[in-house]
């Protein structure tokens, strides 16, 4: 009959259009031997890092820190803190307690920085900088102290020493002019000095991944490794002097800031990006640079969730074909919404009134699809950020000539604290890649601020 004939043409269009969107989220499905891939390639270039020959050309850019050890417990005294590198700057007190009292204690504030400041000249963003201290320093009635300083700055910088670090290239948000081959200490430093109000003594500049290994490595000594899945990726690592050619002496070991967001930028992992990641790089602010970055940090997931939509949109796969004002708008699906949209307690219709709080209307069927985008993106990057644990913590183990090795991650961001299933599937990666590891991942509570006091009580070896 007519009516019957109708049915099945539905019926098939619904199925073509199935398919065309499950060809579409194949794109980011990753194998095991992709990953396998993934994790061997990421040996390659951590090892490309801290050879003299390949340093300077390397994508992974293994950058020492001149932190030479954890702390052990013993550390003490009061110290200020700077955090820059996340959405906002922190401006901290913290004060370290030893023997059967141990503890840390903070009091911070949290200031804004102004998109205007992030993108304006270094000295706008270096004063404003000094600004917040100032303000900070009156507020605690502490313009007079002259406390040791750790400065956490979340870019790639290239140190000579604990308290010297030229920025290689700004990431993430940052596009501050003038600060490329700077020494950001001396930008501080300066920037204090035209504001001729008050004194710092500036001890450490400290990586956020640093910060957060050294922070959990306070509580447990097993921790040799610091993860930051936020706003941006990076891991550093405890490596043996001796491998660390950039640096003189073999003694020991020393933590080795890796900046893997960094990976790919020469080519390599061209076979997993997808037209939907050109995209999202050519659409940043560094367009070529951190291509692993942006395939795995809480700033670009959201975006490349967003090119797919707008892609199925205008194949008339989604929303009705109609490409409205949020789908057009740059960085609105935030980590939170890829967080929330994701929690299992949620049934469709929450998943709908969330779009609708974006300003997108949805059918029930758009709703599944959107579900599914965000399952597929944040899937794909805590499997490629597993396959990048798994080449590191393999490489220790190798380093130590251990069967098997027992460590601890610590880690902090947004990605791995408010995304139901990050963590998850990031920990069932490494497990599979590295089995010969034993690797236990902790929460590491505000490694940017205790974390970079304990570095400055370590490096002043304030005991
Ligand atoms: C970016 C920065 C890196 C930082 C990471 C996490 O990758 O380049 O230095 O550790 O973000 O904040």
């Amino acid at each position: 009959s007519k009516g019957a004939a109708m049915v099945t043409a539905v019926a098939q269009r619904l199925a073509a259009q199935r398919k065309e969107i499950d060809d579409t989220l194949a794109l980011f499905r990753l194998g095991p031997e992709n990953l396998q891939q993934v994790r061997d390639k990421m040996r390659v270039e951590l090892e490309r890092g801290l050879k003299k020959e390949s340093h300077s050309s390397a994508s992974v850019k293994m950058l020492p820190s001149f932190v030479h050890r954890t702390p052990d417990g013993t550390e003490r005294g009061k110290f200020l803190a700077l955090d820059l590198g996340g959405t906002n700057f922190r401006v901290l007190v913290v004060k370290i307690r030893n023997g059967i009292r141990k503890s840390v204690r903070m009091y911070n504030k949290i200031y804004s920085i102004p998109l205007e400041i992030m993108q304006g000249t270094g000295e706008e963003l270096f004063d404003h900088i000094v600004q917040c201290i100032s303000d900070f320093l009156d507020y605690m009635g502490m313009k007079n102290t002259r406390l040791p300083l750790g400065f956490t700055f979340s870019f790639p910088c290239r140190q000579t020493g604990i308290d010297k670090g030229s920025l290689v290239s700004w990431t993430k948000g940052f596009k501050a002019t003038d600060c490329e081959g700077h020494d950001v200490v001396d930008m501080l430093r300066e920037a204090v000095k035209r504001r001729n109000e008050f004194d710092l003594d500036i001890v450490a500049v400290v990586n956020d991944t640093v910060g957060t290994m050294m922070t959990c490595a306070y509580e447990d000594p097993k921790c040799e490794i610091g993860l930051i899945a936020g706003t941006g990726s990076n891991v550093c690592y405890m490596e043996d002097m001796k491998n660390i050619e950039m640096v003189e002496g073999d003694e020991g070991r020393m933590c080795v800031n890796t900046e893997w967001g960094g990976f790919g930028e020469n080519g390599c992992i061209e076979d997993i990006r997808t037209r939907f990641d050109r995209e999202v790089d050519e659409g940043s602010l560094n367009s070529g640079k951190q291509r692993f970055e942006k395939m795995t940090s809480g700033m670009y997931l959201g975006e490349i969730v967003r090119q797919i939509l707008i892609d199925l949109t205008n194949r008339g796969l989604l929303f009705c074909g109609r490409i409205t004002e949020p789908l057009k708008t740059r960085g609105i699906f935030e980590t939170k919404f890829l967080s929330q949209i994701e929690s299992d307690r949620l049934a469709l219709l929450q998943v709908r009134a969330i779009l609708q709080q974006l300003g997108l209307e949805s059918t029930c069927n758009d709703s599944i699809i959107v579900k599914e985008v965000c399952g597929i993106v944040a899937r794909r990057a805590a499997q490629l950020c597993g396959a990048g644990m798994a080449a590191v913590v393999d490489k220790i183990r190798e380093n130590r000539g251990l069967d098997h090795l027992q460590i601890t991650v610590g880690v902090d961001g947004t990605l791995y604290k408010l995304h139901p299933h990050f963590s998850g599937i990031l920990k069932e990666t490494v497990k599979s890649l590295a089995p010969q590891c034993d690797v236990e991942f902790v929460l590491s509570e505000d490694g940017s601020g205790k974390g970079a006091a304990l570095i400055t009580a370590v490096a002043r070896g304030q005991k």
